[in-house]
């Protein structure tokens, strides 16, 4: 089955609304129609409603770093798939290694914030990876297929269209330590024979490898089978390099 790839930019907390726009202007142009993938940014939270407005005509798909799986309440300095949806963007990312490590996300969180992300029409983006200890250790698979079970226990088959899976090994984000294309494979074809197990129509949800993603090593990763996209943080925060690996193999 061919998936259609999905490169995204994972700007983490960096760029204001200004930065935001003035980014969108210059990279929409150097992307040009993006005929056969998608191309997608998720911006911090302040800077959502620029990006979306600035990208809207374009092919580039706005997303959020986060969300609350609740509605509304008293969740001081949460944003929910709502106001996600009211500022314009059209994706979030869901479990980053970033949010698990410094900011609680457990896969029960990620589960209800999916369910959230879903209900309200967003595209989720789920993250799984594991550390260095754990993968020294020779524990990658048992760790993935936990975060799996964990994270999707309540996805339904039918939204399989909006669920993306992002691979992003602690170890190899923002370490200029790239997995090698071979141990990417490995995994991703492991996470989704996993999802396979779990019931869900593995051959049509894309699978995306983040970590020290870079223009050099961009087609070399996409050339993998059971790589569906990249999710690139520090090469995703300049224009030309985000719209190189874009433009990956043309
Ligand atoms: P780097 O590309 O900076 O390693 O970050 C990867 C990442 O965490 C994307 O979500």
């Amino acid at each position: 089955m061919s998936r259609r790839p999905f490169l995204a930019g994972n700007w983490k907390m960096f760029k204001t609304g200004d930065q935001a726009v003035a980014f969108i202007e210059e990279f929409v142009p150097l992307i040009g129609d993006l005929t056969d993938r998608d191309a997608a940014l998720a911006v911090p939270a302040t800077a959502l409603q620029r990006a979306a407005d600035a990208a809207k005509g374009s092919p580039v798909i706005i997303g959020a770093q986060n969300l609350h799986w609740e509605n509304e309440g008293a969740f001081t300095g949460e944003i929910s798939a709502g106001m996600i949806v009211s500022a314009g963007a059209k994706m979030a990312i869901i479990g980053h290694s970033e949010r698990r490590q410094y900011f609680g996300d457990t896969d029960e969180w990620v589960s209800k914030k999916l369910s959230a992300a879903l209900a309200a029409g967003l595209l989720a983006v789920v993250c799984v990876g594991e550390t260095l200890a754990e993968r020294e250790s020779g524990r990658t698979f048992e760790v993935l297929a936990t975060q799996l079970k964990g994270s999707l226990a309540d996805f339904k088959a039918q939204d399989e269209k909006n669920l993306i899976l992002a691979y992003e090994p602690v170890w190899a984000i923002g370490t200029g330590k790239t997995a090698t294309k071979e141990e990417a494979q490995e995994t991703q074809a492991f996470i989704r024979k996993e999802l396979g197990s779990l019931g869900l129509p593995a051959e049509a949800i894309r699978i995306l490898y983040g970590g020290s993603v870079k223009p050099d090593n961009a087609q070399a990763l996409m050339a993998q089978p059971d790589i569906d996209g990249l999710l690139v943080g520090g090469a995703s925060l300049k224009a030309d390099s985000f719209a190189k690996i874009v433009k990956y193999g043309n």
